[in-house]
């Protein structure tokens, strides 16, 4: 071997000694504290959180994230939508960042660590590399997308959608919340909240981006592993269906002059469930929102809107499932009349095997116990997969529940987790 190898194996290792040592510096206290600090912003009973997208809540958690990224100086910007950037200078200000993040939003009835900590774990990395003194070619840069959850404004993974140019922010302007409130000003009013950040363009180029997330399934907890080295995300398509009837007394009209929309809705949904049955339990069918006018025990229902999520790894299969909602709709329905809109249509991803590979690389050099597993719930990755490499970092979550305000993790395993980001960040970052 000659000198210029031998130097550039020394170099390589001590470049690793430096990505290890600013792994090291990550604060499982710093970062467990912040966790609780953010989950005092929407607090409900049972140690839950109920921070809807572009709400009041979602504001302040925009703003303790600004007053944190500020405090070490970080750039920070907000795109049209209002994913919210913070970014660590690299040495070439020409070079594509390598990103990480998630969301701050959550379900109506969500817990303190879906989506808040990847984008916790990112600031904590951010921090972590500052704190080392460690120099990266490549910017980092750490991004709180928009509205990942869907629960208030359909659908979900709407920021990272517009960002990577797979839908327009003009496709969602419209959309209206349970209460009526329509996105555009929810929009508007979160924008407003923080006129000072700098403008950021969407479709930016990345050169990589990594997410850290709970599991929200119980394969990390039953194995005993640490890190979570995710391969992809199954396939989901969702849509909104509406079922328009007639509103009439209820004590006086017979049934058989009815156009009865929740009854037509009931025969949809026995009908779509029926068929999404699966005998290997693979297929997910889940009707979670319906909206019932006029909502009265004594009238018959006008109309009903209610949300359709289905999901499955294969990408035919979901295709399949997917085109059969508004036949099988049509065929279901008897006194009424009937609008089936998708609303999400996105096929199963595979994470690049390079970025997989160096999460794992980095599990195993920490001395983390890792598994590869694929990710059942949705995330913002799925999107920014169609435009860079792309891999995900899990850790365990108690009994796997999520969605739920029970949801809980250990500040240890969180902290291996932001452990395994900052090293495979810095990887990317020279790369
Ligand atoms: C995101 O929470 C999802 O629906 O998987
Ligand atoms: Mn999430
Ligand atoms: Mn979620």
């Amino acid at each position: 071997m000659g000198q210029g190898g031998a130097r550039g194996q020394r170099e390589n290792r001590m470049m690793r000694e430096a990505h290890r040592e600013a792994a090291e510096r990550v604060s499982q206290a710093r970062l467990w504290q912040r966790h609780m600090a953010m989950a005092r912003i929407g607090a409900i009973a049972g140690n839950g959180v109920n921070r809807p997208a572009l709400s009041d809540e979602d504001i302040a958690a925009r703003r303790l994230l600004i007053e944190w990224a500020r405090a070490k100086r970080f750039e920070i910007g907000v795109d049209a939508i209002g994913n919210l950037f913070v970014r660590r200078a690299g040495l070439d200000p020409t070079a594509a960042p390598v990103m990480t993040g998630s969301h701050m939003d959550s379900q109506p009835r969500g817990g303190r660590f879906d989506g808040i900590y990847g984008v916790l774990a990112g600031l904590e990395a951010l921090e972590a590399i500052d704190e080392a003194g460690v120099v990266t070619r490549r910017p980092i840069e750490l991004v709180a997308w928009t509205n990942e959850e869907g629960g208030r404004f359909q659908p979900c993974t709407m920021g990272s959608s517009v960002y990577t140019g797979a839908r327009k922010v003009e496709d969602f302007l419209d959309v209206t919340d349970n209460e009526g409130t329509v996105l555009r000003e929810a929009l508007a009013r979160t924008l407003a909240a923080t006129p000072e950040l700098r403008e950021h363009n969407f479709n930016a180029p990345a050169a990589a981006y990594v997410e850290a997330h709970i599991e929200q399934g119980p394969l990390l907890e039953q194995q005993g592993k640490t890190i979570g080295v995710v391969t992809g995300i199954q396939g989901l398509r969702w849509f909104n269906v509406e079922v328009f009837g007639k509103t009439d007394h209820a004590g006086t009209t017979p049934l058989a002059l009815r156009q009865d929309a929740l009854r037509d809705a009931i025969a949809i949904i026995d009908t779509l469930a029926r068929f999404a049955r699966d005998p290997s339990d693979v297929v997910r069918f889940t009707v979670g929102r319906m909206l019932v006018t006029p909502n009265s025990p004594n009238s018959v229902a006008s109309h009903v809107l209610f949300s359709v999520d289905l999901r499955h790894p294969d990408p035919a299969t979901i295709d399949r499932l997917g085109r059969s909602v508004e036949p099988l709709a049509r065929d279901a329905v008897r006194q009424c009349t009937l609008k089936v809109t998708p609303t999400l249509h996105d096929d199963p991803c595979v994470f690049d095997a390079g970025v997989v590979a160096e999460i794992e690389g980095c599990a195993q050099a920490l001395g983390l116990s890792h598994m590869r597993l694929p990710s059942g719930a949705s995330h913002d990755a799925m999107y920014m997969a169609r435009v860079c490499p792309t891999g995900m970092i899990f850790v365990p979550c108690e009994q796997g529940i999520s969605h739920n305000e029970a949801e809980n993790a250990k500040p240890a395993d969180l902290a291996a987790g932001a452990r395994v980001l900052t090293a495979a960040l810095l990887a990317l970052a020279d790369q």
